[in-house]
């Protein structure tokens, strides 16, 4: 069985955990981008891990528009965020990121990083936006950031947060290793 881990990565977090993933599986991780979708064809497993970004997983949509060229192969995503990893925020991460033909493709999540500090441009106007939804007290949060979690998250944005942890790609290699 052929496998490779494809992330999308601004920051640094999303790769590593891709690294640590190929690592264990003794594969590549290859930065993904829509002109490495050929990639694909080599493989019978693809691991796809991208970052949370205002609820939506990136890169997931170029993935879910080419599902055609993943027809017979075995695809499993991890997303890289801040919301801890409970029930509620993964069911609001699969409704808004996994929609068909993704339905039945598996999701892990993984903890990230932030570092208020080197957040710049659109990204920094995001932040500004997620802080007042969150701040709020009439508020509707976004997918992917719960009640539960919605203290830590805001916090973890004033202030900044390193959440990284290797554990979290254990049931992902379980996953695989069960194909
Ligand atoms: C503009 C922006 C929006 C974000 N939105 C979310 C979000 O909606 N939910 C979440 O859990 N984390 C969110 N995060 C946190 C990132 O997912 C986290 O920093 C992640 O570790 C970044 O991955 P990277 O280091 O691979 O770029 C956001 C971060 C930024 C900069």
């Amino acid at each position: 069985m052929k496998t490779i881990v494809l992330y999308t990565s601004k920051r640094g977090s999303t790769q590593k955990y891709a690294k640590w993933i190929a690592e264990e599986l003794d594969c590549e991780a290859i930065a993904f981008s829509k002109d490495k979708l050929s990639i694909i064809n080599d493989y019978d497993t693809v691991i796809y891990g991208g970052w949370v970004r205002g609820g939506g997983i990136v890169g997931l949509d170029i993935i879910r528009k080419n599902f055609k060229k993943l027809e017979g192969k075995k695809l499993i995503v991890f997303a890289v965020g801040l919301s801890i990893d409970n029930k509620d925020n993964y069911l609001q991460l699969r409704d808004l990121n996994f929609k068909s033909p993704l339905n039945l493709v598996p999701l892990f999540v993984c903890a990230g990083i932030f570092d208020p500090e080197k957040i710049k441009g659109f990204d920094k106007l995001i932040i500004g936006v997620l802080k007042k939804i969150i701040g709020s007290s009439n508020k509707r949060l976004p997918k992917g950031i719960d009640e539960d979690n919605e203290a830590q998250v805001r916090k973890s944005l004033a202030e900044g947060v390193d959440l990284i942890d290797r554990k979290y790609i254990l049931p992902i290699i379980d996953a695989v290793k069960s194909i």
